[in-house]
């Protein structure tokens, strides 16, 4: 199969290399899956540069967790029906060396999930890591319906899953964005008001949506702006100051920089 591999870290220019080797065959269990679509995260550039310096961890490394494409083989106790079935991985390269960088991936069969008719391949190849963060993050603590959930960052790739689950669940959502351009995405994917943290005064504006009561949970942005503008709120309507989330608060999300609680 044609496939894009590391064999040591380093910048993408000096040790990536795009050629062929043998597709994987499915083990008990597992599934093998045709890839139409790859989904290249943040992690995976860390991971491949040996950020952290413990190493790439395989001799050989298929980098991207997330894809999706059509089930072409099923291994032992995996039942024959899902043969031709599509589907949308995770975690093809969480742990495991060959991801989806690749015409074909091998994998437990859980982490293959069904994609549903209308949705493209390349959505499906965005959900693994990206939409499994906002889920947790948005639901975490529970049911969000009928509350006020603030997602900071709307527009952007997790942000806008966030805002989009929040809706659908049932919230009222209000999003802040870094542009004009950004406040139509947020709308777009569901929010109720979306907000522009460098022209609007976001904790006046809040409080004037949510008659002084201000929002009930919190999905953070990478700049950290919500945690003091949330203070900020929370004094003027006369409640304690709500503590910042530590890492360990995030419940399962893939890193401290994402939290959901209710303030
Ligand atoms: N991508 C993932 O799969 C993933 C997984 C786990 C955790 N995370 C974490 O989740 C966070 C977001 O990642 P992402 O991949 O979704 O990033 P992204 O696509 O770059 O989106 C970030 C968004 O936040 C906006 N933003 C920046 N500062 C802001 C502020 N002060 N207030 C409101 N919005 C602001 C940015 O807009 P402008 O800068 O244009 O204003 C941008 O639209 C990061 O901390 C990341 O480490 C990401």
């Amino acid at each position: 199969m044609r496939a894009a591999w590391y064999e040591r870290g380093g910048p993408a220019g000096e040790v990536l290399t795009v050629g062929e080797m043998d597709a994987p065959r499915p083990g008990p269990g597992e599934v093998l899956v045709r890839l139409r679509a790859s989904g290249i995260n943040p992690g995976e550039i860390k991971k491949r540069a040996d950020w952290m310096g413990f190493g790439i961890g395989y001799p050989r490394v298929i980098p991207h967790s997330d894809g999706a494409g059509t089930i072409e083989e099923v291994g032992e106790g995996v039942s024959s029906s899902r043969v031709g079935q599509r589907v949308w991985v995770w975690g093809a390269q969480s742990g495991r060396p060959f991801g989806t960088a690749a015409q074909y991936t091998a994998l437990p069969q859980a982490q293959a999930v069904p994609l549903p008719g209308g949705v493209g391949f390349e959505v499906g190849a965005t959900l693994g890591i990206p939409a499994r963060t906002a889920h947790r993050c948005v639901f975490a603590d529970g049911s969000v319906s009928g509350k006020v959930v603030l997602v900071s960052g709307g527009a952007g790739t997790v942000g806008g899953f966030a805002v989009s689950f929040a809706k659908w669940g049932g919230a009222r959502v209000i999003a802040t964005v870094g542009s004009e351009e950004q406040v139509e995405v947020a709308l777009e994917a569901g929010a109720d008001h979306a907000l522009n943290y460098r022209t609007d005064d976001v904790a006046a504006r809040v409080g004037e949506i949510t008659d002084g009561s201000g929002a009930e949970a919190s999905w953070r942005s990478p700049s950290g702006e919500t945690w003091p503008w949330t203070r900020r709120r929370s004094r003027r309507s006369g409640r304690s100051p709500p503590t910042p989330p530590t890492p360990t608060r995030s419940r399962g999300c893939h890193s401290g920089s994402c939290s959901s609680r209710t303030l």
